[in-house]
C-alpha cells in the first residue's frame, strides 16, 4: 500500500489521528467537527489559559458551547496541549493561527512561520499538514513548503502539504462547520486527495482546486468580493445622504430585482478578523509583482472612512437641537464588529468612539455581548445596563450593532436622539 492509500484507509476508519495548531475562532470549530466525526483530536495552543479551558470542557468560542465541547472532551475525542513535541504523533495537521498586519498593512506571517518551524521539528514520513490561515497566493509554496522540506522529507512522496481555507462565519446560525463547503488545493495532486480524504467525515463538501495559489486566492476573491460590494453600498449611503434619499428605501427596492443584483447594507464600517485585513494580503503581493489592486484600494479607503461619516452624523444631529458634540452625552448601542457576537477585533466602534470623545463627547457603550474591554489607551471601559433612564439621560444615541437582544422598541420609545448606522429601528411598530 502507498502512503496516500495507507492515509486515505486511516481517515475512513477514523484511526487517523488529528492535530490542530491554534485553538481560536477558526481551530476550534474544525477540531471539535473533526472530533463529532470520530477522529481523535490534539490541539495544540501557545495560551495556557486556551488549552486548560478546552481540556476542563470549557469553550472561549461564542460558536461552540460548553456542552458540545464537554462531550468530545469526555469521550477521550479531543484534548489539548501546549507541548510542541506532541506534535509528532497526529498523522495530519492543521495550521489555523492568526495572520494580522504589521504596523505599515503588510502581511503579518510570523504566526504561520512559528508554527511552520514547530511542524517542522517533529515533522515525520506520513503526515499531512494543511494551512488554514488566510494569507496571500504562494504562502504555501513560498514558506511553508521549504520550512518543511529543509527536514530532507519530500512533498507528496513522504509527507502531504495543502491550503484549505477556513470560512467559519461567526454567529452564523445556519452554515457552520460541517455544512460549509470546504476548498481544497494541494502541493500535489497526491496532497490534495490525502486532504479531501481526511475532511471528508467532517465536512458534508469538499471543494478540489488544481493548486494551493487557487486555493489561497479563492479565500481572498470571497473577502475582496463583500469588501468590495460593502464599499459600494457605503458610498451609496454617502450620495444618498448628499441627494436627501433614504438609502435603506434604495436598497431594499433594487434588492427587489430577482437576477443581476445582489443585497449588501451601509454600516458604521468594516470589522473583524477577515473583511478589513484580508483584502490587503493580496494587495501587498500584487504591489511585488507591480500592480496596484485598484478595487481593493478604494473599497478600503470608502470603508475605513465610515466611522468618520458617522460622527459627523452625530454632530449634525445635536447641531439640529443647538447642541454640540464637545460636552455631549452619547450612547454607543453595540460595540461587536457584527451582529449577536462578542468579537470586537477592528470593531468601527472603536474608532467612532475615539472620534467622539477626540471632539469632546462623554461616551459610554452597552452591549449584551461585550461587558467590559480596552480601549487603545489601555483603560477599561465597562457596558453600562441598557434601562430607559439612560438613554433618556442621553443627549444622543448611536447605534453601531444591531444585536437581536437589545430592546429596540424600548430604545425608540427612550432615546431622544438616534443616530441608526444599521437601519434597525425603522423595523420597530
Ligand atoms: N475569525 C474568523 O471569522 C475567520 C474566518 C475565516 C478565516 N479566518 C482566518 O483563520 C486564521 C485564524 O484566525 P482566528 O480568528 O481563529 O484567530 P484567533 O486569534 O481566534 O485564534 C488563534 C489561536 O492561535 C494561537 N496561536 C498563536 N500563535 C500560535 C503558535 N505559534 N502556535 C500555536 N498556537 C498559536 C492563539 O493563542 C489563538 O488561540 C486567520 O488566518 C484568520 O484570518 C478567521
Amino acid at each position: 500500500m502507498t502512503l496516500k492509500d495507507t492515509l486515505i484507509a486511516k481517515a475512513e476508519s477514523r484511526e487517523a489521528l488529528f492535530g490542530i495548531i491554534g485553538l481560536g475562532y477558526v481551530g476550534l470549530p474544525l477540531a471539535v467537527e473533526l472530533a463529532k466525526a470520530g477522529f481523535k483530536v490534539l490541539g495544540y495552543d501557545i495560551s495556557q489559559r486556551v488549552v486548560d479551558g478546552i481540556n476542563a470542557g470549557r469553550s472561549h468560542i461564542k460558536d461552540i458551547n460548553d456542552a458540545e465541547l464537554a462531550a468530545v472532551v469526555s469521550q477521550g475525542l479531543l484534548s489539548a496541549t501546549t507541548d510542541a513535541a506532541r506534535l509528532a504523533e497526529p498523522d495530519a495537521i492543521s495550521i489555523c493561527v492568526p495572520t494580522p498586519l504589521s504596523k505599515f498593512k503588510d502581511p503579518d506571517m510570523s504566526y504561520i512561520q512559528a508554527a511552520t518551524d514547530v511542524v517542522a521539528r517533529t515533522l515525520r514520513v506520513g503526515q499531512v499538514i494543511i494551512l488554514e490561515s488566510t494569507t496571500y497566493p504562494g504562502t504555501t509554496r513560498e514558506v511553508v513548503l521549504p520550512a518543511l522540506e529543509k527536514t530532507g522529507l519530500k512533498v507528496g512522496q513522504d509527507f502531504f502539504l495543502s491550503f484549505s481555507p477556513e470560512r467559519v462565519d461567526p454567529g452564523n446560525a445556519t452554515y457552520h462547520t460541517r455544512n460549509t463547503p470546504k476548498v481544497v488545493g494541494g502541493i500535489t495532486d497526491a496532497c490534495r486527495d490525502v486532504t479531501i480524504a481526511l475532511y471528508g467525515p467532517a465536512i458534508d463538501t469538499l471543494v478540489p482546486v488544481k493548486t494551493t495559489e487557487a486555493a489561497e486566492l479563492v479565500k481572498l476573491l470571497e473577502n475582496t468580493f463583500r469588501s468590495v460590494n460593502i464599499g459600494l453600498a457605503n458610498e451609496m449611503a454617502i450620495v444618498c445622504d448628499k441627494l436627501g434619499v433614504d438609502v435603506w428605501d434604495v436598497i431594499e427596492a433594487a434588492a427587489t430585482k430577482p437576477f443581476g443584483y445582489m443585497k449588501f447594507l451601509p454600516g458604521p464600517g468594516l470589522g473583524g478578523h477577515c473583511i478589513p485585513i484580508d483584502p490587503h494580503y493580496l494587495a501587498w503581493k500584487m504591489r511585488g509583482l507591480n500592480y496596484k489592486t485598484r478595487f481593493i484600494d478604494v473599497a478600503g479607503e470608502v470603508n475605513t472612512e465610515m466611522p468618520v461619516f458617522w460622527v459627523r452624523k452625530v454632530a449634525d444631529a445635536l447641531n439640529r437641537r443647538s447642541r454640540a458634540v464637545n460636552g455631549a452625552k452619547v450612547l454607543v448601542l453595540g460595540v461587536a464588529y457584527k451582529r449577536d457576537i462578542d468579537d470586537i477585533r477592528e470593531s468601527p466602534a472603536l474608532d467612532i468612539i475615539h472620534l467622539l470623545e477626540q471632539r469632546g463627547a462623554i461616551v459610554s457603550f452597552h452591549d449584551p455581548h461585550i461587558s467590559t474591554y480596552r480601549d487603545e489607551e489601555g483603560h477599561a471601559r465597562e457596558s453600562v445596563p441598557l434601562e430607559a433612564a439612560t438613554l433618556a439621560a442621553s443627549d444622543c444615541v448611536i447605534i453601531i450593532t444591531d444585536h437581536t437582544s437589545i430592546d429596540w422598541p424600548m430604545v425608540k420609545a427612550h432615546a431622544p436622539l438616534v443616530v441608526d448606522t444599521r437601519n434597525v429601528l425603522s423595523k420597530v411598530q
